[in-house]
């Protein structure tokens, strides 16, 4: 017996995805009406017009790769695999589960109906006290199951909800008929991350500071305090309250690879593995961004994502994995999305968290030894101009020192934790001296020198 699930976009049938059981292989195609509207293509590893001699293990892996960065990580998946009685390695069931609201635009249905002309039920309330109540559960109770049902669609590790928010107060869709418009991220469980919810903040308003594109956050308390982060893939009509679902994936699903290739290194760094470096790459990346087929604009596209990888390195974010990225896609091709998930990593110095860069500036993965020769090397491989990467990294880093005394004070009035505000900016300024320091011998570094 074969799972066929409809792929919707609001009301517009894309196409179907099909599991094979015996063979275990997937297959998407898209609908004759999709294709005749002249709808996107899901990502570049799966065209509207596939090559007519792509193997069918070819476009079965392409299919499940990108399906399959759409299921969240960690306990979520598991409380979603354990909640449905399904196996967390089936996909096709995952999706079947999940698929009333993934990231981007995309509902998955097992019938023909779409979603959107379903009854209409209201959407559920979120009350503060409910909240906090849940946040202090969280050890023994799942924070993703709600009213006996998973409410969680999007990738990732953390703790977090999607809600929708209606004139400042707080609801869970109830169906497909509502759209979430904003993230809740609560404090992680464990005591070594305390703090995340202030070191993302100031990270993610140090980007808006520095004019970066980023989604728009701020701190609640509930009274734990609350991380509220803007969905940049939801579009809210004030009058109607109509919320408009926009297309986007990430920067796996760019690069057509399988979630566990989001890190440059995907089989570690021990000594025998640290070599293969076939996950996803800031090489990679600046390729595609390059190719004018697929994206809107090329030029805005790879300067968004030079000063994303530079601000990366500037706050000490470890986890900035091709997963945190992402493109906004629609029949014009692919944009760059805003920034989110920003966070010093290097500013957690309790958490044992990993102090090994999820991709590379150069060959160098060590955020806080990154030198001019390590960002020639980059600008060499990536065809983009050393005076570029240059100019960008002086501006960034001057900008990020001149905004974070400001940026320390926002915080703390929006009640963020004194400690861990103090903790950010020391990362930050010891990266921005460095990056200062090096900036102008990039361009002295030729091409001769790797
Ligand atoms: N502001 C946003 N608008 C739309 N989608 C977002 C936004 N922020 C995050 N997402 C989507 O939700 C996913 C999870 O969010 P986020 O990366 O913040 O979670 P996380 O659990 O901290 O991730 P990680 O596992 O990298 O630590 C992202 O991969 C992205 O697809
Ligand atoms: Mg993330």
């Amino acid at each position: 017996m074969n799972l066929k699930l409809k792929v919707w976009d609001a009301s517009k049938l894309v196409g179907e995805l099909v599991h094979d059981s015996d063979l275990n292989r997937f297959s998407f195609a898209y609908s004759r009406q999709w294709v005749e509207a002249g709808g996107y293509p899901l990502s570049p590893a799966l065209p509207l017009f596939p090559a007519k001699d792509r193997s069918a293990e070819r476009h079965g892996a392409d299919a499940r790769n990108y399906f399959q960065n759409l299921l969240p990580e960690g306990r979520a998946l598991d409380d979603a695999a354990s909640m449905h009685n399904i196996s967390k390695a089936n996909l096709a069931g995952l999706l079947h589960a999940l698929g009333r609201e993934s990231a981007g635009a995309l509902m998955f249905t097992s019938d023909t109906t779409a979603p959107y002309e379903k009854s209409e039920v209201p959407p559920r309330l979120l009350a503060n006290d409910e909240l906090s109540k849940r946040i202090q559960a969280r050890p023994h109770d799942s924070f993703t199951v709600w009213d006996g049902r998973l409410r969680l669609s999007i990738a990732g590790y953390q703790d977090k909800l999607a809600i929708l928010q209606l004139n400042g107060t707080w609801f869970l869709p109830e169906s497909a008929q509502h759209s979430s418009t904003h993230i809740l991220k609560p404090e992680p469980v464990n005591p070594q991350l305390a703090g995340m919810t202030t070191n993302e903040l100031t990270c993610m308003l140090l980007a808006a500071a520095v004019k970066l594109n980023v989604a728009a956050a701020r701190l609640d308390h509930v009274p734990e305090p609350v991380l509220v982060i803007e969905r940049f893939d939801r579009e809210f009509a004030s009058p109607t309250h109509h919320v408009r679902r926009l297309q986007c994936i990430d920067g796996c699903q760019l690069l057509g690879l399988p979630v566990d290739f989001k890190y440059e290194q995907p089989y570690g760094n021990g000594p025998e593995v640290k070599n293969i470096r076939g996950g996803a790459s800031v090489q990679r990346f600046f390729e595609l961004l390059d190719n004018k087929e697929l994206m809107r604009a090329t030029g805005p596209a790879k300067l968004g994502f030079l000063r994303w990888v530079i601000f990366q390195v500037l706050i000490g974010n470890t986890d900035a994995h091709a997963k945190n990225v992402s493109f906004f896609s629609d029949s014009t091709r692919l944009a760059l999305a805003p920034a989110y998930d920003l966070v010093s990593d290097l500013a957690l110095i309790d958490a044992h968290v990993s102090d090994h860069l999820a991709m590379a500036i150069g060959d160098n993965f060590d955020p806080r030894s990154v030198h001019a020769y390590d960002w020639a090397l980059m600008a060499h491989e990536s065809k983009i101009a050393p005076k570029l990467v240059a100019s960008e990294l002086r501006s960034l880093a001057n900008q990020c020192l001149k905004q974070l005394p400001d940026i320390r004070r926002q915080v703390l009035e929006q009640g963020g934790d004194a400690r861990m505000v103090e903790r950010v900016s020391d990362v930050v300024q010891d990266q921005c001296k460095t990056a200062l320091s090096c900036a102008d011998q990039i361009t002295v570094i030729g091409p001769d020198n790797f």
